[in-house]
């Protein structure tokens, strides 16, 4: 799989152990920064990720700040993102399973590397179960076309 990753300064203390993992299991990887750990703001990342897994250049994301949130409320604001903010593995495979999420965002103040990593590895090996899922999941996109206009 293509998978872009991002962070802000707080999340990049984690993001070297994740993007080793993913090359690991045969991904291939692109970070979108930031690349030092000088203060910076998470929605430019997740405005930079968002638009390359939207315009399908990439097939999934992932984000890291200090607990996931800011970066996936940013990434939800993106028309087609489907963020989940997750800190266990349960809710990241749930996310792709019923709500076929696109981006997978958690904090580096809340879970350590491994438990990352077990969260990583069970959101990109679920897949969209689709059936009754797929109505709600579409109904998402109505949301978007009814508030976000162009
Ligand atoms: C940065 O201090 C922190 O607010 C950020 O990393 C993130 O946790 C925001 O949701």
């Amino acid at each position: 799989m293509k998978i872009a990753i991002g962070s802000d300064h707080v999340g990049l203390e984690l993001k070297p152990a994740i993007i080793n993992y993913l090359k690991e299991l045969g991904h291939e990887v692109e970070d979108f920064g930031p690349y030092t750990d000088k203060r910076t703001d998470y929605p430019i990342y997740s405005k930079l990720v968002s638009e390359k897994v939207v315009a399908g250049e990439y097939e999934r994301g992932i984000l890291i700040c200090g607990t996931g949130i800011g970066i996936s409320i940013a990434a939800n604001k993106v028309r087609g993102i489907r963020a989940v903010a997750c800190s266990e593995p349960y809710s990241a495979k749930l996310s792709r399973e019923h709500n076929n999420t696109n981006i997978l965002a958690f904090g580096s103040r809340v879970v350590g590397s491994e438990l990352a990593k077990m969260i990583v590895k069970e959101w990109l090996e679920a897949k969209f179960e689709e059936g009754r899922h797929l109505n709600r999941v579409n109904m998402i996109g109505d949301i978007e076309c009814e508030y976000i206009k162009e």
